[in-house]
Order: structure tokens, then C-alpha cells, then sequence
């Protein structure tokens, strides 16, 4: 079956990453969120791949390329703007033509994969088939109304009154009449092409739709509390190596991936904690539930259930936790102690310690 992957979008909800990079490029356990879906799909038999791009297409095409290292052949798809994900699907028109596909969001994560679901899709083609999922949060998601045989009876986009629990995960399998629906509905009030008014036409129109109900842990990673709660999950279960260098001073426990030219000096690391490529830690305490990329240089501190960026540099920065920190950004001790000094981007968050 072909595949479309969604990696369009602004991602205001993680600003200032989202400022200078896309956010299916951050990453979970030193990996992007986006790979995670392209190696489900492939492992779920997928090869010609869609993957819608926007404004940062170029970063996405670096990073992921035609898609040969991932056993796909992707094909770049450019939406001007975000007008919603049923917009995505008629940019992608000529690509599908008039094939089955499976549709994934690039920023959702989904423990397991999608293969399971791939083969009910195959096995009992519908004009669509979600995959939905118990959440105690539905208003924050698409919502499905699933009678007991798993036919679709309603689905409403981010609902005020949800009619269910259900909430739509970023993964749809789709047959040719949703180009039909998505040619007929109109934008939303938020000014959309709303792909659950496209599912909603087709069950208006007498199309078979079902849902798939799923327990695997899933994440839609649209704010910085979802990617480190992803980062923990992922990290859980993480194996350990050390193709860096310890030194005698430091004590590393549990599981831990220490990359190629990593150092650890004096310092203690305590898994699970993935440290990329080049990155130096000296005196510090690290973990446990920690993903510090490559070329990092962290200094007397100590850091817990955090993510940082490649090039992140933290220096004598006391107690960090549940932090997200930046590509190349700095934390540093101040030169004067009664002093903080800020130099932050558009939309930066610091909570500073009375
Ligand atoms: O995460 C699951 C939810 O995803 C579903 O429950 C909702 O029904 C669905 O509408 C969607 O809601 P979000 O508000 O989370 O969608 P978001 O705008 O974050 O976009 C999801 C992905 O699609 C993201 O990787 C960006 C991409 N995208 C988004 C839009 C609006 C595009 O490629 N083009 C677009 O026009």
C-alpha cells in the first residue's frame, strides 16, 4: 500500500523550536519524530511514500532523503501553506491517484507501529478506517463516535462537548472516495480543510467507515510536555552501549548510550540516557530519563528528564529538570550571583528558581 506522511504545519504550540526548524525534526531519544513513522510504515510493508513538506521541506529532504535508508521511496510533496490536513490529502492527489493508502501525521508517535493496522486496512478495505484510542483529554483531539461493530458513526475535530473518549490518532487508512469528500467540504471556522469533515462526508454519504481501537502508547507530539513525555517512554526502553570513553572518575549505571568521540569525565550518569556523537560531560550529574545530542558540552550540572539539542552547552547551571533546550543554546552560571542575564528568542519560556 502507498503512504502519505503529513510534515507541513507551523507547530506554534513549540515555539521557538518551531522558529528556526520543523517539529517533526525534533527529537525523541536522539532520533526524529518523523523517522519513527517512516520506519513503522516501512515495517508495515509500505514503499512508495508521500511526504508532505512545507516551508522547512529543505531540512526534512536533508534529513530523510529519498527515503533509501528507510527501505521507502519518497516522493516530496510541497503544501504552500497549512490549510489542514484534508488540503494535504488533495495536494497529494496525483500521487495516490486512485490507490488504497495508509495516512500518517509526522508529528504523532505511536508505540508499536502501524503494521497490525496496515493489515486490517488490506484485509477489510473501507472507505476509511481510523485508528482511535481512549484519552481522559478528547477535546484536544478529533473525536470518534464507534458503534460496538466498530462502524464510525459521527467524528467531530477538537469538540467542546465530546460525544465519546475516543480520540483520533494521527493514522488513517483511506480508499479513493475520500478525494471525492475532500473536493466537497468547505475550511472550518479556524480556516482549515478539516480531514474529520471528510470523514464525517463520507459517513453522511453511506461510506463504510470504521474505527480501530488501539491501547499502544501513542503521543501526538505538539508541545514540549508530549515530547518529553515520548523522550521518557522511548528512553524506557533503550539499550545501552558506550562506544564513547569513561573515565575513572565517573560511574555510569543501568542502560546508557554513550555515542562515538562522547567523553565522560567526573561525572556521574545514571540510564536510561542516550549522549550523542562528540559530546563532552564533565563533573556533572546526568539521568536518568535524559537525551543530550551530539557535540554538547555539559559542565558542573546536573540534568534529569531533559532534552537537548545538538550543540546545547550548559555550563554550572545547578539543577536542570523537565527542560527542552535548544540547538546551540547556552545555560550558564551568572557572573554576577544576584543577576540573571537573558538572551532569548521569540516565545522562550525560563523559569527561574526564586
Ligand atoms: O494528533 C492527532 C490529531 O491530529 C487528531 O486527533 C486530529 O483529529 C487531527 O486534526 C490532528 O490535530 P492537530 O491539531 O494535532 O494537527 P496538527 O495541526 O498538529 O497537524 C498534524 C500534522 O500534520 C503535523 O505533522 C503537521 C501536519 N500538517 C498540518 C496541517 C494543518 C500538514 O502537513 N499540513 C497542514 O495543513
Amino acid at each position: 500500500m502507498k503512504a502519505l506522511v503529513l510534515a507541513g504545519g507551523t507547530g506554534s504550540r513549540l515555539r521557538p523550536f518551531t522558529h528556526t526548524g520543523t517539529k517533526q525534526l525534533l527529537p525523541i531519544a536522539n532520533k526524529p519524530v518523523l523517522f519513527y513513522a517512516l520506519e513503522s510504515l516501512a515495517a508495515a510493508g509500505v514503499r512508495e511514500l508521500g511526504l508532505v513538506v512545507g516551508p522547512y521541506g529543505d531540512d526534512i529532504r536533508r534529513a530523510a532523503g529519498d527515503g533509501r535508508s528507510f527501505g521507502l521511496d519518497i516522493t516530496y510533496l510541497r503544501q504552500d501553506r497549512p490549510r489542514g490536513l484534508a488540503h494535504a490529502v488533495a495536494v497529494a492527489r496525483g500521487f495516490l491517484a486512485d490507490d488504497d493508502f495508509l495516512l500518517h501525521l509526522g508529528d504523532n508517535f505511536l508505540d508499536g507501529g502501524v503494521a497490525a493496522f496496515a493489515a486490517r486496512a488490506v484485509a477489510a478495505p473501507a472507505a476509511a478506517r481510523l485508528l482511535v484510542t481512549a484519552v481522559p483529554d478528547p477535546a484536544a483531539f478529533g473525536v470518534a463516535e464507534v458503534d460496538p461493530d466498530g462502524r464510525v458513526r459521527r467524528v467531530e475535530e477538537k469538540p467542546d462537548r465530546p460525544r465519546s473518549d475516543l480520540a483520533l490518532i494521527g493514522v488513517y487508512a483511506f480508499g479513493p472516495a475520500v478525494h471525492e469528500a475532500v473536493a466537497a467540504i468547505r475550511p472550518s471556522p479556524r480556516g482549515e480543510l478539516e480531514l474529520t469533515h471528510a470523514v464525517q462526508w463520507l459517513v453522511d454519504h453511506g461510506h463504510d467507515v470504521r474505527a480501530d481501537t488501539t491501547t499502544s502508547v501513542w503521543h501526538d507530539t505538539g508541545s514540549v510536555d508530549d515530547m518529553l513525555e515520548a523522550n521518557r517512554h522511548v528512553l524506557d526502553g533503550l539499550t545501552g552501549r558506550l562506544d564513547g570513553k569513561v573515565d575513572h572518575d565517573s560511574a555510569v549505571v543501568g542502560r546508557v548510550l554513550l555515542g562515538e568521540g562522547a567523553v565522560v569525565r567526573g561525572s556521574r550518569v545514571t540510564g536510561p540516557v542516550v549522549i550523542g556523537p562528540g559530546t563532552v560531560i564533565s563533573d556533572a550529574v546526568i539521568g536518568p530519563y535524559t537525551a543530550i545530542g551530539a557535540n554538547c558540552r555539559i559542565h558542573d550540572s546536573s540534568i534529569e528528564g531533559s532534552v537537548l539539542l545538538d550543540g546545547a552547552d550548559v555550563d554550572r547551571a545547578g539543577r536542570i529538570e523537565r527542560s527542552f533546550i535548544g540547538r546551540d543554546a547556552v545555560v550558564a552560571a551568572p557572573r554576577h550571583p544576584y543577576a540573571h542575564r537573558l538572551v532569548l528568542g521569540d516565545h522562550s519560556k525560563v523559569h527561574l528558581h526564586p
